[in-house]
């Protein structure tokens, strides 16, 4: 049986956690739950317990409480926390790692994944602060579902209300659902975008990656229940929901990035990293010399970064991806750049600029693996992500059944 621990905080808005608690105990789920000093103001403990049939917690240092479950195990019980209503006060604690009470406390403790229902008036709900604390809080994977728009019991009308608790459950149903979830406890480390290798302050060498693709396969890995660090060259791209994101220029830093980010499960370098940089980029803007000749850049190679992690010993991924971006001869470059580079697939695309896939929202792929190749469709690059992401947990799930 599945097992939420539910965290009420205070606002009008919690008496619907009374509801939500009756919804989860029909669909089979047991339910512990956390009342703070605010959700008080709202709901008893004595009506939660009555529904959840299981003890309200509720002060932080309680010396019974401590002896039969401390809040590290209450934070470890469940499967899922669900913060419902989470007030603009708790998203600030949680966004700032704050631990002054019994809620705050499991959450900066738990390992498990946790949902956010949050409910607070419109101007709360829209200020910078508190959107500023859910975007941290989303870059570290906490899921959220609401607020929706409608009138408040302030008299106030938008953004703000607490979704109601058959959406809530809905959120949690799919959270908890093992199967949706193949890749949940796994790192996966995805490049993504160009890079820009400086001349000058003002000046950089770079390509057409839009970084389209790697997003889409972060988005998609992310989906699946992977913990999901994604490297980003610049893009003009939204970070996709539940990522961290880390953001790079060039080609070195994104190495440092991706070693950082170790140990991983799976790496997928679907990043165009530029080949060469400028030897000596100078700190100071290049002026034009009337008469004299344009300045000649020299070129040093970058450090190849699917090829390092490929390549990482003990620290190597288990499964390590790579794409191969050609313009002739796709297969044969692409079949060498696997052996070459040392990784286990290579997701190989016709880059030549009639295919409009460069920078495009379509992509045609061959995946190459040890067992061979395979051409797939033209697809929307999401749709590309999705396979990929469900090929990297067919593979990951058959790696585990064999160690
Ligand atoms: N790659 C990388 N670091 C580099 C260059 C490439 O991690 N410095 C990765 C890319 O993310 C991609 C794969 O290597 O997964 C292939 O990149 P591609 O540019 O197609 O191949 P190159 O190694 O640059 O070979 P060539 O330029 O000969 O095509």
């Amino acid at each position: 049986m599945s097992r939420v621990l539910l965290i009420v905080s205070g606002g009008i808005a919690a008496f619907k956690s009374l509801e939500l608690v009756r919804l989860l105990r029909r669909d089979g789920i047991a339910v512990t739950a956390v009342l703070t000093e605010g959700g008080a103001q709202f709901v008893t403990p004595l009506s939660l317990q009555a529904l959840t049939e299981d003890k309200v917690y509720s002060a932080l240092w309680s010396l019974t409480d401590e002896s039969e479950m401390g809040h590290i195990q209450l934070s470890r019980a469940a499967d899922l926390l669900v913060v419902a209503p989470a007030s603009a006060n708790m998203l600030a604690k949680m966004a700032a790692g704050v631990a002054d009470d019994l809620a705050s406390t499991v959450l900066l403790a738990t390992d498990k994944p946790v949902l956010v229902a949050p409910a607070m008036n419109v101007r709360m709900w829209t200020h910078p602060a508190t959107q500023a604390n859910m975007a941290t809080l989303r870059a570290r994977g906490v899921q959220a579902v609401g607020p929706e728009e409608g009138a408040m019991a302030c008299n106030e009308y938008g953004f703000g209300r607490l979704a109601e608790p058959p959406a809530i459950l809905a959120a949690i149903q799919a959270l908890l659902r093992p199967a949706a979830r193949p890749l949940a406890g796994r790192h996966v480390l995805v490049t993504s975008g160009p890079t820009h290798e400086p001349i000058d302050p003002v000046r950089y060498l770079a390509n057409r990656s839009s970084g389209r693709q790697g997003h889409a396969i972060a988005a998609a890995l992310s989906g699946l229940g992977a913990r999901v660090t994604l490297v980003s060259g610049p893009v003009a791209l939204a970070d996709p929901p539940g990522v961290t994101v880390r953001r790079v220029e060039t080609a070195e830093q994104m190495l440092a990035a991706c070693i950082a980010a170790l140990p991983t499960d799976v790496a997928v370098c679907a990043a165009a990293v530029a080949d060469w940089r400028v030897a000596a980029a100078s700190d100071a803007k290049l002026k034009k010399v009337p008469g004299a000749p344009p300045p000649a850049l020299a070129l040093v190679p970058n450090p190849d970064i699917l090829a390092t992690l490929a390549t990482a010993g003990p620290a190597r991924p288990r499964l390590v991806i790579g794409f191969a971006a050609e313009t002739d001869d796709m297969l044969q470059h692409a079949q060498a750049k696997r052996a070459r580079k040392g990784c286990d697939w290579i997701v190989a695309n016709d880059v030549r600029p009639e295919t409009g896939i460069m920078g495009g929202a379509l992509n045609e792929v061959h995946l190459l693996t040890a067992e061979g190749i395979e051409a797939w469709p033209r697809l929307p690059k999401s749709d590309v992500a999705a396979r990929l992401a469900l090929r990297i947990a067919e593979a990951m799930g058959a790696m585990e059944a064999l160690s």
